[in-house]
């Protein structure tokens, strides 16, 4: 049996590629491709859809993903923007529903696994630096996949990094600091989505490299995430619970 699925940001950049993947995939049936003029309420009940995925912004994936749940679709929300008091707000919400959904940071299976190779090395190098780079429309930094990849060697070492007081001719030349991890944002056109994860130790260095060199290395992730979100009980955060790495 086919899985009926909306794409909602379906003229987008990622919507349209998922509209196309979710088309062509023989586990699913796209009912509705909507934008920002539809009615999302409206549509998951008139096409009675199991899953809704959300590829809009920032402004708008809180509501949307209300929308979703109150409709008793499962939400597979790649949008991001989401703060944590929202999340927890929404898997509540989930869970007096007993209804499976799923928010995903990054849908690239290559840059979830990066993130958990970063925090097994951790675990031996405490000493580590991160640069991301993006295109140049991406206008926050750092990405919420650099963030995400400093909380993680932060919970995962065992000590904290040696660091000397330096004396800085140009402000904040280091890059921004996630505790004590300096982070390196670089916003060029060329890129789409890049990540080294650098660890420093005597006489060696080890450098975790990933590149999105273009959205196709999203879908295999959305795809995965439409596949099993019907199957969970409650509101998961990340592709990597899916792959069962953490
Ligand atoms: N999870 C991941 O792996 C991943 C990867 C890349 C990007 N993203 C995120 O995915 C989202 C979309 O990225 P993108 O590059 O595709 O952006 P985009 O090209 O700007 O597409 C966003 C689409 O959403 C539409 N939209 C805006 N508000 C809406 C609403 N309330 N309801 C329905 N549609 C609405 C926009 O319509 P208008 O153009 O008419 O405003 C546009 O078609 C962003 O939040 C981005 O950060 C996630």
């Amino acid at each position: 049996m086919t899985l009926s699925v909306i794409v909602n940001g379906a003229q987008g950049k990622m919507g349209s590629l998922a509209v196309k993947t979710l088309e062509a995939h023989p586990d699913f049936h796209l009912v509705a491709g909507l934008g920002k003029q539809d009615d999302l309420a409206a549509a998951i009940q008139k096409t009675g859809a199991k899953i809704v995925v959300d590829l809009t912004t920032a402004a708008s994936v809180y509501t949307n993903s209300l929308i979703i749940i109150e409709n008793n679709a499962h939400p597979v929300i790649g949008s991001s923007g989401l703060q944590d008091a929202q999340i927890q707000e929404l898997r509540g919400l989930c869970e007096d529903k007993s209804l499976g959904g799923i928010i995903v940071p990054n849908f690239s299976i290559g840059a979830v696994l990066m993130m958990h190779f970063a925090k097994q090395a951790a675990a031996f190098l405490p000493e580590t630096e991160i640069i991301e780079s993006h295109h140049e429309k991406k206008l926050d930094a750092p990405s919420g996949t650099a963030l995400k990849t400093a909380e993680l060697i932060v919970q995962a070492r065992k000590q904290a990094r040696q660091v000397l007081p330096l004396k800085e001719i140009i402000p904040a030349v280091r890059g921004g600091c996630y505790e004590d991890i300096n982070i390196h944002s670089i916003r060029l056109p060329g890129f789409l989505a890049k990540q080294e994860v650098i660890f420093g130790n005597v006489g060696e260095t080890l450098t975790i490299s990933h590149n999105s060199i273009d959205r196709a290395c999203f879908m295999p992730g959305v795809v995965l995430a439409c596949q099993q979100v019907s199957s969970l009980n409650s509101l998961y955060y990340g592709l990597e619970h899916l792959l069962h790495l953490f």
